[in-house]
This record gives C-alpha cells, structure tokens and sequence, in this order.
C-alpha cells in the first residue's frame, strides 16, 4: 500500500521547487520569532522579516495609542523619512515612507515631537544641498504618526549653519529645543529655542561651546547631559558629553562616557537622539548609528541603556545583548 503515497519523481522536484522558493520570498518567508531583547549592531528586522531602515532619527511613545514610533532617515528608495511603530521596542511594524524627500538633496536626522497645542506631529531635519553647503532646518508636519508629513519651511536659524541636530522637549514645560551642529562646519553646536507650536524658531538661540555633531540631550535630577560625536563623517569616533543646570548653558566638559570602548569609536557608532522610555525609572536609551563608513540603508543600529552614576557621571557599557529588565518599572517607586 506505501506505493501510493510515494511521489513520482517529477513532483517531488516541484514540491522541492516551491519549498526553496517560499522560503526566501518576502511574500512567503516566516515572520521572524518575535524579538524579547536589543543586540546592539546585529541584525534587526521588522515585523516582516525585512532590515529595518530608519538611520539619525529619534523615538516618540504616543501615550493614546499605547505605541511607539521611531523614525529616521530611509536610506533605501524612496529616500526620505521612514516610519516604525512598536509596543515594546524591540519589534517594530514598518508603516512605510511618511516623507518622500523629492527635490530636497540631502535629508538627515529627522526628529519628531507631538504638539498638543494644535494636535499635530512635526518633524525637523537636516536639509541640506549635496555638498552640505546650505546647512538648513527643514520641519514638515502631520496629523497622524504615521503621516504623511508636508514640508513647511526651511531655514538657517537665526542666519547659523545647522546640519546635524538633536531635540529636546521639556516633559514640564513642554518647551522644545533643538541641539544643531552649527557654524564653520560644525566648529561648535548651538541651541535654539523653539516656538510653543515648535513649528518655527525663537531667537533664544546661543552658541553652547560644545562639539560638535550628532548632538542628543537628557535631563536627569535638574542637569542637562549632552552627548556629541566628533566630526569624522560616517567614520566613528569618539564621543564627548557636556553638563549644564539650563539647557542653554553654559555647558562643561565632561569627557568621554563610553566605559571600555575598545576601538575608541563609541562602540563603532554615532549618536542620533537619546530615549527616555517611559514607565522606567532613568531609563535612558542610547540610539546610535553603526553607519559602517558608508550611511547605507543595511547600517545597523547600537543601542544602549545609558547610566547616571551616584555621582552624576554619565556611563555607557557595552552589552552584547540585553533587555528592559535593567530598569526598574515606575510602579515600584516607593
Ligand atoms: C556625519 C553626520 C551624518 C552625515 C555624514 C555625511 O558626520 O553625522 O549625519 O551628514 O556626516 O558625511
């Protein structure tokens, strides 16, 4: 009786046939095993199996929504802005380009806030020409996360070169500033205030002596901590924190914070934006860029907890793999 489930020879080749090809077709390929930790400069998909795209950007938790949204710079086609949501950080849905760059040369760094005042998300970048010589702000905004996000205006503020940039919104005041590697080619990194719609910028805007790129700021205990890399292109370097007691300064020196960095690169990264996640307690997350020298779409992501010392040092180790667990969740405050 066997004979009868036997294949005959021809189909047992397709059947192999189609085995093969459903295994490394995108439509047919298996969803990655969920994610349950971070593995800084590995290998990172999204919900469907596919590298995740999304360089220089910075991460926002829409509380209504119970999601996060990163964002970053699509470097695959089309270039521009793209979007990933997640509801634990580690796994994370591509909800597609929410900006298409179109006739702007260069797009970098973009970094998305929620203004409350006119319900609304609004995104500034690096806009810039291909030689980096215009060195602007753009900002575009949207009425969902997911945008798509409508360019506005683009800007030297205050008449300042600015390339790359950090943000950083008060939880207090709501107040929003952004962090811009400024002038002579990013010599130093201004700080700029912005208005309450965050959609222009204040002249309160001061050079903080600080340098000079990829530029992210948290706030712990009444001190503001900036994190910087030097200035060797996609060529990792090492990196610099500063001090202050206002986030427009004046800032101190602090030195370099990344503990046992053995190639003295930052961990073969650069930072684009600093995350405090909600419901820890100082749980800062490092997002930093391992561009590879290149700025490609496959450039990994490190990503690190970063700890405040008793003593107000701020540390980064190195961790080959690691989860939220470190954190201590904000219930158990006592
Ligand atoms: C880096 C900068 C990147 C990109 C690159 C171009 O220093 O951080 O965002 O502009 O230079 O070479």
């Amino acid at each position: 009786m066997l004979y009868k489930f036997r294949l005959p020879a021809f189909r047992a080749f397709y059947l192999l046939g189609f085995v093969l090809f459903a295994s490394t077709h995108p439509v047919y390929s298996q969803q990655p095993t969920p994610y349950t930790s971070f593995k800084p400069g590995g290998e990172w998909l999204d919900t469907d199996g596919k590298h995740i795209d999304c360089h220089g950007g910075n991460i926002i938790y829409v509380d209504s929504l119970k999601t996060y949204y990163w964002y970053g710079e699509h470097r695959g086609v089309p270039r521009g802005a793209s979007c990933y949501s997640s509801k634990d950080l580690y796994n994370w849905k591509n909800e597609g380009a929410v900006l298409e760059k179109g006739t702007i040369e260069t797009f970098e760094r973009p970094k998305v806030v929620y203004d409350a005042t006119k319900d609304q998300y609004v995104m500034w970048f690096h806009f810039d020409g291909n030689r980096y010589t215009l060195a602007e702000l753009g900002v575009a905004v949207s009425k969902s996360p997911t945008g798509p996000f409508v360019v506005q205006h683009h800007e030297r503020p205050n008449g300042h070169e600015s390339r790359d940039i950090g943000m950083y919104v008060d939880p207090e005041t709501k107040k929003a500033y952004i962090g811009y590697a400024a002038d002579h080619t990013n010599r130093t990194i201004r700080m700029v205030e912005l208005s309450g719609d965050y959609l222009s910028t204040t002249t309160n805007d001061v050079d903080i002596e600080a340098h000079c790129e990829g530029p992210g700021i948290l706030k712990k205990k009444g001190t503001y901590y900036l994190l910087t890399s030097g200035c060797s292109g996609w060529t990792p370097n090492p990196a610099t924190y500063y001090t202050a007691t206002n986030i427009l300064g004046p800032y101190t020196k602090q030195g370099n914070p990344f503990v046992g960095d053995a190639g003295n690169n930052s961990f073969n990264s650069q930072p684009c934006y600093i995350f405090k996640i909600p419901g820890y307690r100082d749980a800062y997350l490092y997002m930093g860029d391992r561009w590879n020298g290149g700025g490609r779409p496959d450039s990994q992501y490190v990503f690190l907890p970063i700890t405040i010392t008793e003593d107000g040092k701020m540390e980064l180790h190195w961790y080959k793999e690691w989860d939220l667990s470190m954190f201590t969740p904000e219930r158990e405050k006592r």
